[in-house]
């Protein structure tokens, strides 16, 4: 059966190929340590369990959830905007529950995509953006993020580089892969932008509550743009990864539009993930202080692993990685095989997020400190 001229442009995800062939190691007695994904090792608060256990008893929890998620969860989703973000939303129409942000990406592309558009999308950047932007057969323009402009965008360049038939322009800020944090005053430069080009940019924010003690939304206070939206996640805020449930704000015009899309793809969320993803989102701040300790810890025994194989990590990276360049002289992706055949450690080469990451390596803090020990004491034998 031949398939869609669409394939033609994806290829599978790296992780989906190379954590085949970690299992395969594993599975020859090979011990390797993953500081590879970003997927949270951590249990979700108990309290979200229980409530989420509980939602099992819920006399309508079998059946067909709205479309746009329960009452309850759209006003805990904007209660925790407006807590941390200071951002004021409007509970029927300027926020849509996801299952994950991932899918976002692919609901926001559908909904104001045509065939040719082009899409800016960043270079080192989640790979993401340009698959779905390629799926859809839109023209991804990379634009690059440089670590001597502090992986911010250069508006002005990209400006002078003509944005003719631009719809798109991701950013991510924390932003990952290089935990670089925006500033408000960036994300009031990125919003005249978006505004005077008539390009809309979405912020993918899943990072802003890690090694961040200052969480930031490209939103405005009070005025919703229909330029500028935002996704957000409780997969590594709150440990929920495999929960699947994110978010999408915007403008009341932005988000029945891409509920237009979105109602006509799934049936609602489970009822006892969205009653325990309420829970999450009303947890007094305490979470994430404690949270953030233990990834701490974890990142200085990970920043001695940097160092002890001579690369160069920028300090205040925010986020579940660290992000450190190569030694000179050696390629990072030889590096990594080194690593991966010689020590059994498996950690991620930059050149997946982009030409821009070729020089260098993520090492993920999902792993427990004894593991990070281990493979200090691996790296050092
Ligand atoms: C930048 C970025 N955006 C989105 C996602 C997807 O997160 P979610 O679990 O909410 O789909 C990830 C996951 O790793 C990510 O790194």
């Amino acid at each position: 059966m031949k398939t869609a001229e669409r394939l033609e442009s994806v290829q599978e995800y790296y992780f989906s190929k190379k954590l085949r062939e970690v299992a395969a190691l594993r599975e020859q007695g090979k011990p390797v340590i993953n500081l590879g994904i970003g997927s949270p090792d951590l249990a979700p608060p108990q309290q979200v369990v229980d409530a989420m256990q509980n939602g099992l008893k819920h006399s309508k929890a079998h059946q067909y959830q709205p479309y746009k998620g329960i009452p309850e969860l759209r006003n805990a989703m904007t209660g925790f905007y407006s807590r941390y973000y200071d951002i004021n939303l409007n509970a029927e129409n300027e926020i849509l529950p996801l299952m994950g942000s991932k899918e976002g990406i692919m609901h926001i592309s559908m909904t104001f995509l045509n065939k040719g558009d082009k899409v800016l999308v960043p270079d080192p950047g989640y790979p993401t953006y340009t698959s779905v932007s390629g799926l859809l057969q839109a023209e991804v323009q990379k634009y690059t993020l440089d670590e001597s402009q502090k992986w911010l965008p250069d508006l002005e360049a990209l400006e002078q580089l003509g944005l003719e038939n631009v719809k798109i322009m991701w950013v991510n800020y924390p932003h990952m892969p290089t935990g670089t944090k925006a500033t408000a005053d960036f994300f009031k430069k990125l919003t005249a932008f978006a505004e005077k080009n008539e390009i809309l940019v979405v912020n993918d924010n899943p990072y802003s509550f890690i090694q961040n003690t200052q969480p930031l939304s490209i939103l405005d206070t009070d005025i919703r743009s229909d330029y500028v939206m935002e996704l957000n996640s409780l997969s590594k805020s709150f440990n929920m990864a495999g929960w699947r449930v994110g978010m999408l704000a915007g403008s009341s015009k932005n988000i029945e539009a891409v509920l237009k899309v979105k109602s006509n793809m799934d049936s609602g969320m489970f009822y006892p993930l969205q009653a325990g993803a309420v829970k999450a989102l009303q947890l007094s701040d305490e979470w994430f202080l404690k949270l953030n300790e233990l990834y701490s810890s974890r990142k200085k025994k990970v920043l001695e692993l940097v160092k002890t194989l001579n690369c160069e990590a920028a300090p205040g990276q925010s986020g579940l990685f660290v992000w450190a360049k190569a030694p000179a002289g050696k390629s990072a992706e030889s590096l990594v095989d080194e690593l991966l055949y010689d020590k059994d450690l498996f950690v991620t080469p930059g050149f997946i997020f982009g030409e821009q990451g070729r020089d260098y390596v993520r090492f993920s803090l999902c792993a427990t400190e004894e593991m990070i020990d281990e493979a200090l004491k691996r790296i050092r034998s």
